[in-house]
């Protein structure tokens, strides 16, 4: 026998025992316990790793989306909203609508690291998903926008955006007969005024929620098997060694707050100082808005600037986030931004990472397409 083929059974064995270590779980018993410590209600799960003074939720499934009382939902007000979301003549150019950043295929992002504005110009900010948004406290990375209503209004006046102006607004809308029918069934008034429109595009907004049937919606709803070992571990490991949850928690994954995770750029030609622009607090450089994790692997790329996809995010976790250090020159700088104390090294195994992302995946909802309504016809009232 050749002294090769002598050694092959041994090879293979090695070779099948390395492809084990890493596909297997590292102990099935392991798996197991956690499975069934997961498989109780929430209140009776693991205790989280959380921070003193972090006001922590737990974890759940998704909630039904909620409406101001100043703004309640009716069918028709969404179908309006729906309207103007998609109706891309409203903008100053004739071209650009929410929808044209904001596309239900792309878990309604863009795709883009930054979005494309007017003339093609990039917009300093990655496009986040409106998913859920009913739900959030304050809108933008940097949080300038208390309400969806003031948020549209921003948009509509952005000269990168829809780059036109309320009046204008107001104008195309008065001249379109089957828009005033919509107001009028919207508003018992067929007078298309700037609040109604901000009021409709902010309840189709507010619409548009986690629907469960998110892999981690059917485990908490009483499907056991919807998740995998990989995805049990990734859970138990985001609430836990992985520190995840001091952040991400409640049912959306998101604490509303704000954190500098050291990506601010400060100083330099990517400079974005994020909510210090609303506070003009100092403590507040560098600080960007936690984004809900739900539908995450959707809505590549990722972090307020589009630079990073969801390995390389994990792996930064892992080395807790790049340190700034201040050159000579900004030694005495009050400004200089200093990242959250809740960002640590982790030490995790690349099994771990692994099991972190099959989580993050089973946060994926089902594609809902939600596509452009038959618009109305301009200037024919
Ligand atoms: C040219 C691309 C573009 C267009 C058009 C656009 N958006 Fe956005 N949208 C963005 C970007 C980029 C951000 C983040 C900007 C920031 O944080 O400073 C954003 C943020 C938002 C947010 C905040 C989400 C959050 O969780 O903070 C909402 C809501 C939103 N847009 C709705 C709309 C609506 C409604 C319209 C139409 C009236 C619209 N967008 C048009 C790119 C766009
Ligand atoms: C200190 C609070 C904090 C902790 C801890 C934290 N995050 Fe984040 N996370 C944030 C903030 C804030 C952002 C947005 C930062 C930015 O864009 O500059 C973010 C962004 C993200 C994004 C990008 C989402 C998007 O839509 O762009 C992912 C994915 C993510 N975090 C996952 C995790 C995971 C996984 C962990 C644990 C390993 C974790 N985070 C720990 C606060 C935190």
């Amino acid at each position: 026998m050749h002294p090769l083929a002598r050694s092959l059974p041994l090879l293979l064995g090695l070779l099948a025992c390395c492809a084990t270590a890493v596909v297997e779980p590292p102990d099935d018993a392991a798996a197991a316990t956690l499975r069934a410590a997961y498989s109780q209600p929430p209140a009776a799960w693991p205790a989280a790793t959380i921070d003193p003074g972090v006001a922590f939720v737990e974890l759940g499934r998704a909630p039904a989306p909620t409406y101001p009382p100043a703004n309640p939902w009716s069918k028709q007000k969404q179908a309006l909203g729906h309207a103007l979301f998609f109706d891309g003549r409203l903008s100053g150019t004739g071209q650009m609508a929410c929808a044209s950043c904001h596309d239900s295929n792309l878990g309604w992002s863009d795709g883009r690291p930054t979005s494309l504005g007017h003339g093609a110009l990039a917009l300093a900010r990655n496009a986040p998903s409106i998913l859920n948004s009913a739900h959030g406290r304050s809108f933008f990375w940097d949080g300038r926008a208390a309400s969806l209503e003031d948020q549209a209004l921003a948009v509509f006046e952005n000269g990168r955006e829809m780059a036109t102006s309320g009046e204008a607004l107001v104008a195309k809308l008065r001249s379109s007969r089957g828009y005033r029918a919509m107001f009028a069934a919207a508003f018992g008034d067929e007078e298309p005024t700037l609040p109604r429109a901000l009021a409709a595009l902010a309840t189709f907004e507010r619409a548009q929620a986690s629907d469960g049937s998110s892999d981690f919606d059917r485990f908490l709803a009483g499907d056991r098997a919807a998740l995998s070992d990989a995805q049990v571990r990734g859970l138990h490991l985001f609430r836990t060694k992985a520190r995840c949850a001091n952040c991400h928690h409640g049912p959306l994954l998101t604490d509303g707050g704000f954190h500098d995770l050291g990506l601010s750029y400060y100083g330099r030609k990517r400079q974005d100082l994020g909510r210090h622009a609303v506070t003009r607090d100092p403590a507040d450089v560098g600080r960007f808005k936690t984004p809900s994790l739900r539908n995450v692997a959707r809505t590549a790329p990722y972090m307020h600037n589009g630079l990073f996809d969801l390995p390389g995010i994990v792996n930064m976790y892992d080395a807790g986030m790049a340190t700034l250090v201040p050159s000579p020159e900004q030694a005495q700088d009050p400004m200089f931004p200093t990242k959250s104390p809740l960002l640590q090294k982790l030490g995790l195994t690349a099994g771990e990472k692994k099991d972190l992302l099959a989580f993050l995946e089973a946060l994926t909802e089902r594609r809902r397409r939600v596509s452009a309504p038959q618009l109305p016809p301009l200037d024919d009232a």
